[in-house]
């Protein structure tokens, strides 16, 4: 896909030039957020020949949009965003487009009318990791009576993991409740859980955040996590890797966050009007009770 008709005449990039960038990250809810944040800030420095505005939008969507319109009106040369929410974007999308700033989705998903919206996507597969899940549970624990601790609702990870592990286990599926990507609702909502479903023996929880707050709930309620109740999580942060090897969670699907030096490459492509991947997906991997200590130790976030 060309980066043309959205790029901005004239870029700075080509010609090797600082590339003004507007950066709206949705929030820093999960280890996973900080994780990703400090690697796009590690790469996108003045050094590598990008001039970032960072802007934090603490998980309120109209943060995000408040933050997209100011890139607008200081005339950025790109502009990247990672949607909270995949819905309610059509207007900023749209004005972007006027302006000719060319937009690269990171990480989360967009549902809009607005035709061709952004020149790229960085990001993990959402709903391979639910699959992976799911094919998970279903091979090791195929009669499982399951809780499903949602991420931020209507959110691209929450629809596309909760989709796509509901088709391979969701006749087992025995309530659901988000705990929007935090270890603090993630304990909240398990708490409510355990007093709802007492006979729920295994938790898919969206994120590793959420799974940690769960092992807090189950603990408290004398119960022991990765035995009594088994615990499934997306991710792969170091705190989640650790409670594989103290034996709490039982499986984990990675969601890599380290994509800030492709993501750079990546602008430096588009602003330079050059041909880009209309999708690029990060790998991930799977981590089992198998992991060792020295490997969790060796993990940098
Ligand atoms: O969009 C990626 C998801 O967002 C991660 O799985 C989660 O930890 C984060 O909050």
């Amino acid at each position: 896909l060309s980066a043309c008709g959205s790029s901005k005449s004239g870029g700075s990039g080509a010609e090797g030039d600082t590339i003004v960038v507007g950066y709206s990250q949705l929030g820093a809810e999960s280890g996973w957020r900080t994780a990703n944040t400090e690697d796009i800030k590690k790469h996108l420095t003045a050094e590598n020949g990008f001039d970032l505005t960072f802007v934090d939008a603490q998980q309120k969507q109209e943060n995000q949009i408040k933050a997209l319109r100011d890139f607008i009106s200081q005339d950025v040369d790109i502009v990247a965003f990672s949607p909270v929410v995949e819905t309610g974007w059509d207007d900023v999308l749209q004005e972007l487009k006027d302006a000719e700033i060319p937009v690269i989705l990171v990480d989360r998903s967009v549902d809009t009318t607005v035709e061709d919206p952004y020149v790229a996507h960085i990001g993990s597969d959402m709903a391979a990791e639910g699959k992976m899940a799911g094919e998970w549970v279903q091979e090791n624990f195929p009669n499982a009576k399951i809780f499903e601790l949602q991420g931020t609702m209507g959110s691209g990870p929450q629809v596309d993991r909760e989709a796509a592990f509901d088709a391979i286990m969701g006749d087992n599926v025995i309530g659901k409740a988000t705990g929007n990507f935090t270890r603090a609702e993630g304990k909240t909502a398990m708490e409510a859980a355990l007093q709802a479903y007492p006979d729920m023996d295994l938790v898919f929880s969206h994120n590793d955040d959420m799974g940690l707050g769960a092992i807090e709930a189950i603990e408290a309620a004398g119960k022991k996590p990765g035995t009594d109740i088994a615990i499934v999580t997306v991710d792969g942060v170091k705190d989640g890797l650790q409670a594989l090897v103290d034996k709490k969670f039982n499986y984990v699907v990675e969601c890599n966050p380290i994509f800030g030096e492709q993501l750079g490459e990546l602008m430096k492509k588009v602003v330079a009007g050059e041909e880009v991947e209309k999708n690029t997906v990060v790998e991930d991997k799977t981590f089992d009770q198998t992991i060792t200590q020295e490997e969790v130790d060796a993990r940098p976030y």
